[in-house]
């Protein structure tokens, strides 16, 4: 079969640049827009956790908790107003990622961010001081609003700083951000929950805060992307701030292919139906599917509720939350690693390594919970050494998307869309991936209760079909310019039907140079 998936003929391009410390400290900082996402995630399974917190909230599942001790635990959390408090912060993240779409385009990535920043900063203020159950819920919706913002901007902002060699490594520090965002959370858990008094939720929904300051100030010092400037008709400082970037004088090649990719997209006047075109079929597939996949990974049955999860398996409260810091830990660690290797071994070999990591450990961890808790529920006493492959296994599960899906769910989108489509598309990746983490956070109680251990099989049958997935239908990218990317789709054994010569008469760039040979879009 021709080309599955390995890098196509090239395209013959080799823009100069180098990692410049500009570039770099310009996209860590960037980056650090993905702890507020993180902080979010990794703050809201520890809290529903808290005693306080529930009886407070949501008493009614505190009481059932307590009545239940010694009956079935898959179904002891299950609450539809609880799971309402975790999941509707996606909801409005879904909705935010569209308006954000318009903003990045036509404001640019970087306001995109402070708006993101000072929403967060605004609903982590109401939540901390939180009194009843719907200023909870306003609080997170504008988290959400906030988080909508952030990841519609911030991957794009990394994709098109960075000098191609280089772009998967400095986009995966988005990826780096949100699991540091998660640890700190989980830490922060364990020691606000042993607070006197019983107000130590207050403290680390409030901690929201600070994250969300990092992002707001970051956006107010960052520069905007070459390719934000040109779309915006400021062509003179987006050359001056392109031999910046790069570090060296020579950028014309890529300052053209930048002007041209612009001048296309300017003559779209409809990227939302423009994204229908059969020849970004390909790109409308990914933005679709990428995401969708990364959620039914099962991932954030552990990021949100790894403390419940644990507590479920016997864990005692501390236990519990002390076992969400180490998978927190190995969170951060692996995603250290897909940063090292991206652009060395490449996207696809670290989807299909990850994949295939996932599957044997949803089904191990299948099998323990299986054997313990049956179908009744009822484990009866449980030994040490379970409890210990239990949370070795799901830390194993977590490394493997830690360096698979996590990262490259972010970064595979941001870099293979044209500038025509890049904003339209993006916030489509962003909405689907937040109507599925709703979605899993929303049913994951309800499904644990009726699935039972059956769950993990569950999530396991997604990752054996998301891995067919990419080994037939996603083509390596790693290596290849953005304003090249065309090519991958062209060399590729099914999605080359779709985009054709026609429509890249310039030897698979998006447009001709200085903008020519466009006339359908
Ligand atoms: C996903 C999140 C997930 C996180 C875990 C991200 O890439 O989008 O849903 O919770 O990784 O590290």
């Amino acid at each position: 079969m021709p080309a599955v998936g390995g890098i196509g003929p090239g395209t013959g391009k080799d823009y100069p640049g180098n990692l410049t410390p500009f570039v770099t400290v310009t996209c860590i900082v960037a980056a650090m827009g993905g702890l507020i996402f993180g902080y979010d995630i990794g703050i809201s399974g520890g809290v529903t956790t808290m005693t306080p917190f529930l009886q407070k909230f949501f008493r009614s599942v505190w009481e059932k908790k307590e009545a239940d001790k010694s009956k079935n635990q898959y179904c002891q959390y299950d609450s539809p107003t609880l799971t309402m408090f975790t999941s509707s912060l996606y909801l409005a993240a879904l909705l935010s990622s569209i308006v954000a779409s318009v903003v990045t385009r036509k404001l640019g990535r970087k306001l995109s961010m402070l708006f993101g920043g000072l929403l967060f900063f605004t609903g982590a203020l109401i939540n901390g001081f939180a009194k009843a159950v719907w200023m909870l819920i306003v609080g997170r919706m504008l988290l959400g609003f906030g988080i909508g913002f952030a990841n519609q901007s911030v991957p794009l902002y990394l994709s098109e700083m960075a000098p191609y060699r280089f772009r998967g490594a400095l986009n995966i520090g988005f990826q780096l951000s949100i699991t540091i965002g998660i640890l700190i959370a989980n830490v922060l858990n364990y020691f606000f929950a042993k607070i006197k008094g019983g107000w130590g939720w207050r403290l680390s929904l409030g901690g929201a805060m600070v994250p969300a300051l990092i992002i707001t100030v970051g956006s107010l010092v960052l520069p905007d992307t070459p390719n934000s400037l040109i779309e915006r008709g400021q062509t003179e400082e987006a050359k001056a701030k392109l031999k910046r970037i790069r570090g060296v004088d020579d950028v014309d090649e890529e300052f053209k292919d930048l002007v041209a990719a612009s001048e296309t997209s300017k003559l779209v006047e409809h990227p939302w139906r423009n994204l229908l075109q059969r020849k970004y079929r390909p790109h409308l597939t990914m933005a679709i599917l990428i995401p969708f996949f990364q959620q039914l990974t099962g991932i954030n049955v552990i990021m949100f509720y790894a403390p419940v999860l644990f507590s479920t398996i016997g864990f005692k409260d501390d236990a519990a939350l002390m076992s969400a810091v180490i998978t927190g830990v190995v969170n951060v660690g692996a995603t250290v690693v897909s940063i090292y290797g991206v652009d060395k071994w490449g996207r696809r070999f670290l989807f299909l390594e990850g994949g295939v990591q996932m599957l044997i450990c949803q089904a191990v961890v299948a099998a323990c919970i299986g054997a313990k808790f049956g179908t009744s529920g009822n484990p009866g006493d449980l030994p040490k050494w379970y409890a210990i492959v239990v949370v070795l296994f799901i830390c194993i599960y977590v490394a493997g998307f830690a360096w698979s899906w996590g990262p490259l769910g972010w970064l595979v989108p941001s870099e293979i869309f044209p500038l025509e489509i890049r904003s339209a598309a993006q916030s489509i990746n962003v909405s689907i991936n937040m109507l599925f983490t709703f979605v899993v956070a929303q049913v994951f109680l309800t499904m644990l209760c009726h699935l039972k251990f059956g769950l993990f099989l569950f999530f396991a049958f997604f990752v054996i079909v998301m891995s067919v997935f990419i080994y037939y239908f996603l083509p390596e990218t790693k290596g290849i310019p953005i304003e090249e990317m065309n090519q991958v789709w062209k060399s590729h054994w099914y999605w080359s039907r779709f985009v054709e010569d026609l429509d890249y008469p310039n030897g698979g760039m998006e447009m001709g140079k200085g903008g020519q040979g466009v006339k359908e879009v």
